[in-house]
C-alpha cells in the first residue's frame, strides 16, 4: 500500500472523532471493557501503545471489537509494524520516521501515521508520499503556534499533535485547518484502567468525542 494511500486511510480515520486515546495497557483482559468504554463515549479510533508485555495481546482482544478501529503505537522497527499487524491493528503510529519503518509499512499494507518534529521532517514525510502526519511531541516543540507556521509553507501537510494534549488545550488544536484530530492519554489514565472505573473513562471520552465542534 503506497504511503498515499496510508494517509488517505490515515485521514478518515481522524474523521472518525477529534481525539485518538492514546493507551498504554498492561492488563490484556480489560482490554474489552476499556474498549466498549471508549466506543460507547464515542472515541472509535484507539492506539495501542506497544510500551507493555499486554499490548499486542489487548490488541488481539480488541481487534474484534464492534465499532472499534485499533492501531498499534510506539511503533519504532519494521518488527513493531509486522507484530502490530500480526495481532490484529488495521493502522500503526510511530513516534518518527525510519527508512525501515515506511518500507514495513507499505510491504504489511498497513497505514501509517509517521511522526515529524520539524519542517525538514515534515518535509521528508512528504517527499516519501505521506501527507497524513504525527507532530510529536506536540506541545513540547510549540504547539499549536508550531502547527499554525508550518501551514504557511506545507499546507497540503495535515497533523495529528501528541505529546502534551489535554482536554484544555485541544480546542486550540482543533481549530486550525491542519488538525483534523489529536492523540493523547488523558482519556484513559493507567490508574483508572487499574481501578477498572469504565464510567470514568466512558464520561472523558463523551467530553472529548465533543472537542472542536
Ligand atoms: C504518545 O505517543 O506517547 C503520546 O504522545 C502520548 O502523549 P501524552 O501522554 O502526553 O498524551
Amino acid at each position: 500500500m503506497p504511503p498515499e494511500t496510508q494517509s488517505a486511510r490515515m485521514r478518515q480515520l481522524c474523521a472518525l472523532a477529534p481525539v485518538i486515546p492514546v493507551l498504554v495497557i498492561t492488563d490484556a483482559g480489560t482490554a474489552p471493557d476499556l474498549g466498549r468504554a471508549l466506543v460507547a463515549g464515542g472515541l472509535p479510533v484507539l492506539e495501542v501503545t506497544l510500551r507493555s508485555d499486554a499490548a499486542l495481546p489487548a490488541i488481539r482482544a480488541l481487534s474484534g471489537l464492534k465499532g472499534a478501529h485499533v492501531g498499534a503505537g510506539t511503533v519504532l522497527s519494521a518488527d513493531d509494524v509486522a507484530r502490530g499487524k500480526d495481532a490484529g491493528a488495521t493502522f500503526a503510529v510511530s513516534p518518527g520516521l525510519t527508512d525501515a519503518i515506511a518500507r514495513a509499512a507499505e510491504d504489511a499494507g498497513l497505514p501509517l501515521l509517521p511522526g515529524a518534529a520539524t519542517a525538514s521532517e515534515a518535509m521528508r514525510a512528504r517527499d516519501l508520499g505521506y501527507d497524513m502526519l504525527k507532530l510529536f511531541p506536540a506541545e513540547a516543540i510549540g504547539g499549536a503556534a508550531l502547527l499554525k507556521a508550518l501551514h504557511g509553507p506545507l499546507p497540503q501537510l495535515s497533523f495529528c499533535p501528541t505529546g502534551g494534549i489535554t482536554v484544555e488545550n485541544a480546542p486550540r488544536y482543533l481549530a486550525l485547518p491542519n488538525v483534523p484530530c489529536v492523540g493523547g492519554s488523558w482519556i484513559a489514565p493507567e490508574a483508572d484502567q487499574r481501578a477498572r472505573d469504565w464510567p470514568a473513562i466512558e464520561a472523558r471520552a463523551r467530553a472529548a468525542a465533543k472537542l472542536g465542534q
